[in-house]
């Protein structure tokens, strides 16, 4: 039986690479795959169709004992047991329509290479691209991967660098300045070059370069601001968020005069609470804790242009209101969004092995601490966080948290620490409470003395999403069971 290679064949590919020679980093299984765990992935797939006669001459071929090459596959992505077609789409519809139940494949790892530049490569191979293919692969391939340059994708789809540039032109140009709008964004909440760099998956250089416009790109947003034209409008004209625009139409101001644009009234006393969190700062997130609470903190405990640092940031607030309020901040949750929250940095926090996630001599001025209040919400948050915890390992790990922080402090630096009296008073009257249950108030400021923390003061900040229903109230109340709305704000000095 003699070897039909690809071309021979008129197959679907058939040439080495030069993208996966010159990384040499790809690992190839020879093995045969049944034919059922095998897709086609039009995600990757460059052709807008299978042509039938190719599969017809296969089909042939396959019968008549000519032994095919197999076909390349990768594990799928998103399933464990599937495999998607890299090359050969037309040879396994030869396969099925013979009814074979097993295809010889080659399983490919593409350590670094991208898929779609992949497929492409070997669909040229005996026939070049269609227009439309073309252009829908490249845009495809850039949308997946910005970094790729017109010159790489042209060289995988058969088309020259300018080709690729015109297909590609208003995604780059969005890519762009999403890009500059996210630098802009962490350059101006102060995380250094290197880590916006590191986050972004650029180079130092492109984010100097970047760095080095910055005067340009709030210009056009201030004249719209100028001409009167609201924060959300300009926010929604320039794809801003509203927290961005915010830094920009209240530069200059005190932190009295931001009170009054954002149209938040200054609580005077120690009680703090709020009806709702202000929708226009922080992700819909579970835990959201109001930016009015956020502001409060800052006016009282830090001034305009201090670092706070912000460990399990959640849905963003502390940043947000940080922008509003002309304080830098370094936030970090092990949630990582990095398309829609460059600035929170991925960081967990593990007990086990706990470490100040920065290097570095620049500590914080304030630290704003809104962890998992033990349970609370529990089903909500990644189980590896420390809300999957037992009550003595969630104690031991804000004991070491406190203790670590403390190390990486400031003599001056204060901590805000915010969380909620835990009683597990589902079905049990209040009487019959036991107390080894609980994590009150007192416990947090033990283990804050403990790590060298001393509290200055006691803020009684409500939750306010707290809302039972009337049902629920009145069984509670028939059966004399408490309730939990308490959450309290402790801010601490180093002893
Ligand atoms: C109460 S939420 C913070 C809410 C935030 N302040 C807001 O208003 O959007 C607590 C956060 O802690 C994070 N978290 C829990 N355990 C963690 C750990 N071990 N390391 C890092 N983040 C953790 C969760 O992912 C969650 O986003």
């Amino acid at each position: 039986m003699r070897l039909l290679n690809h071309e021979e064949a008129g197959g679907d590919g058939g040439y080495q690479l030069n993208l996966i020679a010159e990384s040499g980093i790809m690992a190839k299984t020879a093995c045969t795959v049944p034919i059922t765990q095998i897709i086609l992935d039009e995600e990757i797939y460059p052709r807008s169709s299978v042509y039938p006669k190719r599969v017809s001459m296969f089909a042939e071929n396959i019968r008549d004992g000519f032994k095919i090459d197999p076909i390349e596959v990768q594990i799928h992505p998103e399933y464990d047991d599937k495999y998607r077609i890299l090359d050969g789409a037309h040879r396994w519809h030869a396969y099925k329509e013979i009814g074979a139940t097993e295809i010889p494949a080659h399983i490919i790892t593409l350590d670094g290479v991208d898929p779609i530049l992949y497929a492409a490569k070997k669909a040229i191979g005996p026939l070049q691209l269609t227009e439309e293919e073309a252009r829908t692969t490249a845009r495809r391939a850039f949308q997946n991967n910005s970094r790729l340059t017109s010159a790489e994708i042209g060289k995988a789809i058969g088309r020259s660098r300018r080709t690729v540039d015109s297909y590609i032109v208003d995604l780059r140009a969005a890519t762009q300045m999403e890009l500059n709008f996210k630098i802009f964004c962490m350059n101006y909440l102060g995380i250094p070059q290197e880590r916006i760099a590191l986050r972004l998956g650029q180079t130092r250089d492109i984010i100097r370069d970047h760095l080095g416009k910055k005067a340009e790109l709030p210009k056009s947003p201030n004249a719209d601001l100028k001409r009167g034209f609201t924060v959300p409008q300009v926010a929604e004209k320039h794809g801003w968020t509203e927290p961005m625009v915010w830094s920009i139409a209240l530069e200059g101001k005190s932190d009295l005069d931001r009170f009054k644009a954002l149209n938040w009234g200054l609580r005077t006393w120690d009680l703090w609470n709020w009806n709702d969190c202000d929708k226009r700062f922080g992700d819909d997130w579970p835990g959201r804790i109001p930016a009015q609470m956020i502001a409060h903190i800052l006016y009282y405990f830090s001034d305009q242009n201090d670092l706070v640092f912000d460990p399990m940031a959640g849905g963003g607030v502390v940043a947000d209101t940080c922008l509003a309020f002309n304080r830098k901040c370094w936030s970090f949750d092990m949630d990582d969004r990095p398309d829609t929250r460059p600035e929170i940095e991925p960081c967990l926090w593990d007990i086990t092995n706990l470490k100040w996630p920065i290097k570095g001599k620049t500590k914080p001025d304030l630290i704003i601490f809104d962890p998992p209040y033990f349970k609370k919400q529990s089903n909500n948050y990644d189980p590896d966080g420390i809300s999957g915890m037992s009550k003595a390992k969630y104690l031991k790990f804000l004991e070491n948290f406190f203790s670590l922080a403390h190390l990486n402090a400031k003599k001056s630096t204060q901590m805000a620490f915010i969380n909620a009296d835990w009683r597990d008073f589902q079905n049990t009257p209040a009487k019959n409470e036991i107390r080894v249950n609980s994590i009150l108030i007192n416990d947090y400021l033990w283990i804050l003395n403990q790590s060298g923390w001393q509290e200055t003061h006691i803020f009684q900040a409500p939750l306010s999403s707290e809302r039972f229903k009337a049902n629920v109230v009145s069984a509670m109340q028939k059966r004399k069971i408490i309730g939990v709305t308490s959450r309290y704000v402790i801010i601490s000095k180093k002893k």
